[in-house]
């Protein structure tokens, strides 16, 4: 496939796309803003589902299955959840007014297979978003595991390998990993409020604070479609509707900042991301988990950054870390601020965005996207109708 290359149209990069002395005031006292004395104080963010709720998930997921049948091909009318969905909806709701970030406990796992476990997670997401392509290859779900890949490379991408990550963002409004295996030695999943690391960041440093208002460049890791530049403009926080946004991917601003064309960013800019990321890892703000397997985790990727650390992995393919994760545009998801529309095609609430729509942006994917946009009540933009 040939790429053509766009560049975008370059603004200049000292100006704040919006307000950092203009935030809402009560924006430090929000749940989202949380430290990890706030986390593990309260378990309000913990979701365990109970032996019925279980179990009803792989009854659901066996009576669905169909050898052989594309994820794309299942309607959630398949599945039968009622027993389990309120309390599913209870996390998702955390994800958005609350936390950011929620866990669910107790998946069924215990004699489930791997492909079982992965159609669960599918179906969990049919109820409560329309799930987005991830890469280039366009894959809906995707199998984190080591598969030997370098994550600081051009087109690295941190979920196919074992290394540490730094603090980021996935590409969606919600994103959610399901975990099936863990690794004996670490994999740890960190997340850090990303609202309250700008919060501190704005308290000691406001000038940096204000830096992250401005656009930074980030590249599309070569996954872009023919009609997308391969990199894009944004901020890193905003300002929407009374809300805070705030989103940090390095190795995406690295890579673009490698790319020919692509402005350099200020001193200024730079001294603001190396103390996001200094801030985002102290102790107080950033929370460690081990995902266990039947656990599911949600964040928001508005106001929680997260990572993980390096991993040493089983040597018996069955039995090496293996996680599902889904990309998920929700409903009730709030119109982002200027600038954002970059990232996610459209800054409009609720509507179809975000995703990476890759190179295999086929009829299939095309079909799925405009079925579940319409069971979800969901507005699809243009820029999600038109991919070819
Ligand atoms: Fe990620």
């Amino acid at each position: 496939m040939t790429i053509v290359l766009h560049s975008p149209i370059v603004t200049s990069h000292t100006e704040p796309l919006s307000d950092s002395t203009n935030l809402p005031e009560h924006a430090e006292g929000l749940p989202c803003a949380w430290t990890v004395a706030d986390i593990e104080n309260e378990s309000r963010w913990i979701f365990r589902l109970s032996a019925p709720e279980a179990n009803e998930l792989i009854v659901g997921v066996r009576r669905a299955y169909v050898a052989g049948k594309s994820l794309l091909d299942y309607h959630r009318e398949n599945f039968d959840f009622k027993l389990s969905l309120p309390r599913l909806a209870d996390a998702f709701r955390e994800v958005r007014d609350g936390r950011g970030m929620a866990l669910v406990k107790n998946l069924p796992r215990e004699g489930v297979s791997a492909e079982e476990f992965e159609l669960m997670t599918w179906a969990i997401g049919l109820y409560f978003g329309v799930a987005r392509p991830q890469d280039r290859q366009s894959r809906y779900i995707n199998v984190v595991k080591d598969v030997g890949g370098v994550y600081r490379s051009p087109t690295g991408r941190g979920y196919s390998t074992n290394s540490e990550l730094d603090f980021h963002v996935d590409g969606s409004d919600v994103v959610l990993l399901s975990c099936y295996n863990q690794a004996p030695v670490g994999g740890m999943s960190m997340c850090t409020s990303s609202i309250k690391a700008y919060e501190v960041v704005r308290k000691e440093r406001p000038e940096l604070a204000a830096a992250l208002h401005t656009p930074y460049p980030f590249s599309r890791n070569g996954e872009q479609t023919e009609d997308e530049p391969p990199w894009f403009l944004a901020p890193l926080a905003g300002v929407e509707g009374g809300h805070l946004f705030c989103a940090w991917n390095r190795n995406r601003l690295e890579n673009a900042l490698k790319t020919e064309g692509v402005p350099p960013i200020t001193s200024l800019q730079r001294e603001a991301v190396e103390y996001l990321d200094t801030v985002v890892r102290r102790p107080d703000l950033m929370y460690c988990m081990h995902l266990e397997p039947g656990d599911l985790q949600l964040l928001s990727n508005q106001t929680v950054l997260h990572s993980r650390t390096s991993f040493e992995d089983h040597a018996d393919e069955s039995r090496k870390r293996t996680l599902y994760r889904l990309w998920l545009a929700t409903p009730d998801s709030r119109e982002l601020p200027p600038g954002w529309e970059h990232a996610y095609g459209t800054r409009e609430g609720g509507a179809v965005r975000g995703g990476t729509k890759g190179h295999h942006y086929d009829e299939a994917c095309r079909r799925f996207d405009k079925r579940q946009a319409q069971a979800m009540n969901m507005k699809q933009p243009e820029s999600t109708r038109s991919l070819r």
